[in-house]
């Protein structure tokens, strides 16, 4: 993300436990090893008196190690993998995704309606969803495919200097809508022919969701007077998705899109509500879209920014469904939503609000997934408890529900019900005493421990005058280049109230003089970590987002951040607990997005804004200012298939 997106704190309250934390976790140097004690935790062998970022688990003594040689710093304006590998580009922005959408016209000359009917901009997160397969086996069946199945992708924002021919310079209804188109999610086919990925245009499930296309809305938050407006009077249909980051799947096969930093989209130039003002809503909007469009306005229809900071469910395999906003899973800017199974199969999604000083959240469903009983999870999205996190000082954490009617979420405090506890969820999570985190990202569940793991991407003004100070599940002030957490649950159930934690890595240049800026990395350095994925061999991918305000200029010129180079991607091994560099992107660009197919030897990538300048969309088109990747052309987004040469697992 850029960082026309992260620059606001909507979080100025000041909750007693970081104060009160902070004291304490300065006495205890818990990265020493705090937990080092030997602390048996059900048996879960997270804990050690190593580096935390050397910590083996025994699970993986019968894995394959990462065998690749990594590749170094690149500032170059190219995508880079090991030796071995094969890079190839699946599909870009603006590339048809039916046989019914014209080609990409390099001058950006493509209408809003064609644009609709393309690969929308700036991918982030995608997930693989394989066909079914016959079984080459004495007992039949099917088996998930790894040569056909449906790429579904996220378009996270819109560089409207890019978009258009002549970038922002006139701004009309056409362009509003074109960048409206640009936003949301796609769904393709693409099938392997034993040589190569493609793309299948005569699909029957290509879809574009744009952030025009109706959505149902389910949960306590249905209907509610919060979310009625004039053109919807019921709160029940809301048009559109965006802002769309990472992303989740459910076990039943759906995709769940996260609206991020959708407050960028709205303006209000009047009063501006508490409630507004909490979620960023403010006189400003890049966009532009409320000139076109007046249900940007939020002086207008302040309810309509209500509509957006949820998480949406979307069929992939039904491609007349309806996209549903699933308003249990709280309304913050999402990152993503991390779906794993409770000890009793409840399902339990991880959630992170990607801003400075936000929180962590994880939602519990009421009744238990039942896999194979057709329509079992009907619902399953609906009636749970949302929980936001407390990481205590002493490495315990606890989940506390947000409950209407509970721990101050009642009428006097500003929640009439349940579905005002899910709107004003920030709020919600400010009374009951959360902890403020240096900007939570991805989330990973590690198949192989069920430890779990958070990207918090980076907090430069933690610290800072004004600002909350320091904690021990945020150490640092002006924290740069970021760092990962991670937390076991009680019981090894992500079903429990209760957890323990450490940090497993602080990012940043060991060889940096300031302390505060040194990490403690094992392997090769990289900063501010944002995607995160467990492949099924309990291998953790790590890619790095950068912000463009730094990582679009030259070296010389990159202060602290100078020998990291472009954004990339590493795998962290968990044999010897060294972090290698697996790729490294173009310039200007975030590497985020990353999934394999079921039999780990095809890798998808996401390649996002390549060439962006730090001043993106203030600017008119300036298209080949430090990137042409991929085709030395006007720089385009674009999803990334990587292969072994001989064809074996990725990372070996
Ligand atoms: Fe869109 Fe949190 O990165
Ligand atoms: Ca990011
Ligand atoms: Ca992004
Ligand atoms: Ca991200």
């Amino acid at each position: 993300m850029s960082t026309f997106h992260d620059d606001g704190i909507s979080n100025p309250g000041d909750n007693p436990s970081f104060d009160e934390v902070l004291a304490r976790a300065r006495r205890r140097e818990f990265l020493r090893g705090s937990l080092a004690a030997g602390v048996a935790l059900a048996g879960v062998p997270l804990l050690s008196s190593r580096s935390l970022a050397q910590t083996i688990s025994p699970a993986y003594t019968r894995t394959p190690r990462v065998g690749f040689e990594p590749v170094p710093v690149s500032e170059a304006d190219a995508l880079v993998v090991p030796r071995g590998y094969r890079a190839e580009v699946l599909i870009a922005w603006g590339d048809p995704i039916t046989t019914a959408a014209p080609e990409f016209r390099y001058d950006a000359g493509n209408t809003a309606d064609e644009q609709a009917l393309q690969w929308g901009m700036h991918n982030d997160r995608m997930h693989f969803f394989p066909f079914d397969e016959p079984r080459f086996s004495l007992s039949g069946g099917t088996t998930p495919s790894s040569r056909r199945g449906l790429l579904v992708s996220n378009h996270e924002y819109t560089d409207d200097g890019l978009l258009h021919p002549d970038g922002m310079r006139t701004w009309t209804a056409e362009k509003v809508r074109k960048s409206q188109a640009a936003h949301g999610v796609s769904v393709i086919e693409v099938s392997f022919d034993g040589s190569a990925w493609r793309v299948l245009r005569a699909s029957r499930y290509a879809r574009r969701i744009t952030a025009y296309t109706p959505m149902a809305v389910s949960g306590p938050a249905a209907g509610h007077r919060l979310l009625r407006t004039a053109a919807d009077p019921d709160g029940a249909r809301i048009l559109g998705t965006f802002n769309n980051c990472a992303h989740g799947y459910t076990p039943w096969g759906t995709y769940l899109a996260c609206e991020e930093n959708f407050n960028g989209y709205f303006v209000n130039a009047g009063s501006v509500s508490a409630e507004q003002r909490r979620y960023g809503v403010g006189p400003g909007a890049g966009y532009r879209w409320h000139e076109h469009d007046e249900r940007f306005d939020a002086a207008r229809h302040p309810n309509e920014p209500n509509r957006f900071g949820w998480v949406v469910e979307i069929d992939p395999f039904n491609p007349g469904s309806t996209p549903v906003k699933r308003t249990a899973l709280g309304r913050l800017k999402h990152e993503g939503a991390w779906v794993t199974l409770a000890a009793d199969n409840r399902v339990v999604v991880y959630m992170g609000d990607d801003e400075r000083f936000e929180y962590i959240y994880k939602y519990v469903s009421r009744r238990p997934y039942q896999p194979g009983v057709r329509g079992s999870e009907q619902n399953l999205l609906d009636d749970g408890v949302l929980y936001v996190a407390r990481f205590n000082d002493n490495q315990v954490g606890e989940w506390l529900p947000l409950v209407w009617g509970e721990n101050g979420l009642t009428p006097e405090n500003g929640f009439a019900d349940q579905g005002e506890v899910l709107v004003k969820t920030r709020q919600a999570a400010d009374r009951v005493g959360a902890t403020r985190m240096d900007r939570p990202e991805w989330i990973a569940v590690n198949p192989l421990t069920r430890d779990v793991y958070c990207t918090l991407t980076n907090n430069d003004r933690r610290g800072s005058s004004g600002q909350p100070v320091t904690d021990a599940a945020n150490p640092r002030a002006q924290n740069v280049f970021g760092h990962i957490i991670r937390w076991v649950e009680d019981r090894q159930d992500a079903g429990a109230r209760r957890f323990r934690w450490e940090l497993f890595a602080q990012c940043g240049d060991p060889t940096l003089e300031n302390p505060a800026r040194q990490g403690n990395l094992s392997g090769d350095t990289f900063g501010s970590p944002d995607g995160l994925w467990f492949d099924d061999r309990g291998i953790l991918w790590v890619q790095t987002d950068i912000s463009t305000s730094i990582v679009s200029r030259p070296a010389a010129e990159r202060g602290d951040y100078r020998n990291i180079g472009n954004n990339q991607m590493l795998a962290w091994d968990p044999v010897d607990g060294e972090f290698k560099r697996f790729l490294t992107g173009p310039r200007g660009c975030e590497i985020t997005g990353v999934i394999s197919t079921p039999d780990l030897r095809t890798l998808f990538v996401n390649v996002q804004h390549p060439g962006e300048p730090a001043s993106e969309r203030n600017d008119p088109a300036n298209p080949t200012a430090i990137s042409s990747w991929p085709f030395g052309t006007r720089p385009r987004s674009a999803t990334v298939v990587i292969r072994k040469e001989d064809g074996g697992i990725i990372g070996t």
